[in-house]
């Protein structure tokens, strides 16, 4: 029999350091890895990784109690234990109980902001209490630590999943990426959410026209009539917002490989009027759609009209809104920020 021998403290913080680290780029690489199946496996192994946290709570509660026996500050390190334990509690929430919301607040945007917030107060709290490790934990013994805590870990994953699946609560209905279904054919019951630095615009439709910028020609200037009289493509795609909902509709528009056909170069730029820019690999051009209407009807303001793009398979911050400009451009697609910083 293998008996598993408590970590001692210091163990027990720096494995603390490394769930909380993989659970933070786990999270952010949920959002970036797109809206595909196998998506899933990153959202799982987040889930292991916050769970573990859990896991070592009760050797953690040792440590917190000599702690705050000696005398020093202890208000951010009490402040860190909140941010960290509400943070997880509405991670949870949102993967078992659903999109709850409190005054148009998700349990899903709490968890991200305080996963957000929580980084500098870490920072704070490892400067004044630094946890070497040493080449002794190279050990056998500590391997087995590590692989009973995540087994432990991945074990409290499946029985939360289980235990949401046989309840039927709200979670055993969410996509791959941890997203619920609203508004599915019903574009006016969608959800209008932009990145949190963007915001709905006023638009002219009479004076708006679409730039259209090729290398080696003239750019083209497109109407809002003109870009509806050209908009002969239909496809039904999923929205799949980092907000955590998804919809599926039907969009009509143009493909963007009919405006600037599929370069072989660079990236192609799409550039909202409030100045959001996102940048695409050549190749996507003919999956690319400049969508005019959703369901059968003109795009809504907050739906991004007069013209927004489809870009499937890719997470709702791609999709970007009221586009004002195309464009091919020389500097590939992967050096830009993974997440608009504008
Ligand atoms: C889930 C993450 C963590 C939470 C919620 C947390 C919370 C706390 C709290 C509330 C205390 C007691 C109050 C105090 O000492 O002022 C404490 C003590 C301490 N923590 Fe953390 N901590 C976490 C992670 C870490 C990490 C990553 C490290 C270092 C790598 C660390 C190192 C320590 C040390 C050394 C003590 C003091 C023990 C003593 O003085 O005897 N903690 N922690
Ligand atoms: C260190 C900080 C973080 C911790 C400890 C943490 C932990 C967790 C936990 C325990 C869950 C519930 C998993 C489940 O029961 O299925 C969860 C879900 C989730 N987290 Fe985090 N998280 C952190 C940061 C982030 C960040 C920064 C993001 C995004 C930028 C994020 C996005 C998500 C998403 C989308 C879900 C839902 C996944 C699903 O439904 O399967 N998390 N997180």
């Amino acid at each position: 029999m293998v008996v598993v021998v408590p970590p001692p403290s210091r163990q027990t913080n720096l494995a603390l350091l490394l769930l909380l680290a993989g659970a933070f780029v786990t999270g952010w690489l949920a959002f970036g890895v797109g809206a595909w199946p196998e998506s899933r496996v990153v959202a799982v192994v987040h889930g292991i990784l916050g769970l573990g946290i859990l896991v070592l709570v009760p050797w953690k509660a040792v440590i917190v109690r000599r702690g705050l026996r000696r005398r020093r500050r202890h208000a951010p390190a009490v402040a860190f234990a909140v941010v960290v334990a509400v943070g997880l509690f509405a991670g949870i929430v949102h993967a078992t109980l659903g999109p709850l919301e409190v005054s148009g607040v998700s349990a899903l945007d709490v968890h991200v902001a305080l996963a957000v917030v929580a980084v500098p107060l870490l920072l704070l709290h490892v400067v004044g209490r630094r946890q070497r490790p040493r080449t002794t934990d190279l050990s056998r013994r500590t391997a087995l630590r590590a692989i009973a805590i995540g087994g432990t870990a991945a074990l409290a994953y499946g029985a939360v999943e289980a235990t949401t699946s046989t309840a039927h609560l709200p979670g055993a209905r969410r996509r791959a990426t941890g997203s619920y279904e609203v508004g599915s054919g019903a574009p006016s019951t969608m959800p209008v959410t932009q990145w949190f630095t963007d915001a709905v615009p006023r638009v002219d439709l009479a004076s708006f026209q679409l730039l259209v910028t090729r290398p080696g020609a003239s750019t083209l200037r497109l109407s809002h009539s003109e870009l509806l009289a050209m908009s002969g493509a239909t496809r039904s795609e999923v929205l799949d917002c980092t907000g955590g909902w998804w919809a599926e509709q039907t969009w009509r528009g143009v493909p963007l490989d009919a405006l600037l056909g599929t370069p072989d170069h660079g990236s192609i730029a799409v550039r909202s009027m409030t100045g959001y820019t996102r940048h695409f690999p050549p190749h996507d051009a003919p999956a690319l759609l400049l969508a005019t209407q959703v369901g059968g009807a003109p795009l809504s303001p907050g739906h991004g009209a007069p013209v927004r793009l489809v870009a499937p398979g890719r997470r709702g911050f791609w999709w970007v809104k009221w586009v004002e400009q195309v464009s091919v451009e020389p500097q590939p697609w992967w050096s830009q920020s993974p997440f608009p910083l504008q």
